[in-house]
């Protein structure tokens, strides 16, 4: 057994996928109850999923945590914010990740208006939980509260997300702010964190929360994981948003990620090379190809 730097064993079991190959299985299956363990502990680097080739290279790479996130309006579906995704958009997504039965935790975002009554929050938490996921998120703090607490009843295992939430940003006039700037603003993070916590989440997201506040509510939080983006280091764990992380969506990409590969530049570089190569036979093979011996 090897160990890993983020304390999960490494035995490179093969484990039997479903469609018949076998792939290396790196780290201990994953559940609410254990990231939550981590508290304090090794922190939680989480990324995000919304196909089965991605899900799987992820948990192969031993992510702890993998989020099917709305963000999939953005940087897969063409949207301009995650205001456009639908339920039946986060199934059909969510359902490609479950098939690659991570041993990573996997969770799926509550769309925009899947979650507005306690009542309406449950039947798509449970629709979600049928389709693969291991856990649900929403944004939002005490005004969401009735949803959470509804949420958590059912025994379904809860994620926050605090911050600049991506589902308001209409109303926010379409600019991603940074939160906690000042003292009302710091406050109330702090306040929804703990209602969150004491509502049942075992982790939640902070979005753009200025370092100090996200470093505080971490600190008042003894249950509850936090789960940074864009919020600084003290947090119990990082997310990012996977693409952001690979280039793999070139033309934009927030201020504090620091992408590791090119994968959309060289996608088109070598799309350009084949489309050449195919034009160049063409113009070389004058007759063009026959279709009889
Ligand atoms: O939708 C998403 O991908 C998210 C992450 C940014 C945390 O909520």
């Amino acid at each position: 057994m090897d160990s890993r730097p983020d304390g999960a064993s490494l035995s490179l079991k093969l484990g039997l996928h479903p469609l018949g190959a076998s792939f290396p299985v790196s780290h201990a299956r994953q559940t609410a109850a254990s990231i939550r363990a981590r508290k304090g502990g090794v922190p939680v680097a989480a990324l995000t999923a919304y196909d089965h080739p991605t899900a799987r290279l992820l948990d192969e790479a031993g992510v702890p945590l993998i989020l099917v996130g709305d963000s999939l309006g953005m940087v897969v579906l063409g949207h301009p914010d995650t205001t456009h995704v639908t339920m039946d958009d986060m199934r059909h997504h969510l359902r490609a990740v479950a098939r690659a039965q991570c041993r990573a935790l996997v969770g799926c975002d509550l769309p925009f208006k899947s979650y507005e009554t306690p009542e309406q929050a449950v039947a798509n938490a449970r629709l979600l939980m049928a389709d693969g996921a291991g856990f649900v998120k929403a944004e939002g703090g005490r005004e969401i509260m009735a949803q959470v607490r509804a949420i958590v009843a059912e025994g379904i295992p809860f994620c926050g997300h605090l911050g600049m939430l991506p589902q308001h940003v209409v109303e926010e006039g379409g600019k991603y702010r940074i939160k906690g700037r000042d003292d009302e603003g710091r406050a109330r993070l702090i306040e929804d964190a703990l209602a969150l916590e004491a509502a049942g989440a075992f982790a939640c997201v902070l979005e753009l929360v200025t370092p100090p506040v996200a470093a505080e509510i971490t600190r008042q939080c003894q249950s509850m994981v936090t789960i940074g983006i864009g919020s600084g280091p003290d947090c119990d764990g990082q997310i990012l948003v996977t693409p952001d992380l690979v280039g793999g969506f070139p033309w934009f990409t927030p201020r504090f990620v620091k992408p590791r590969l090119k994968t959309g530049a060289d996608i088109r570089d070598a799309v350009a090379q084949w489309v050449s190569e195919v034009v160049g036979k063409a113009s070389d093979d004058k007759d063009g190809p026959s279709c009889h011996p």
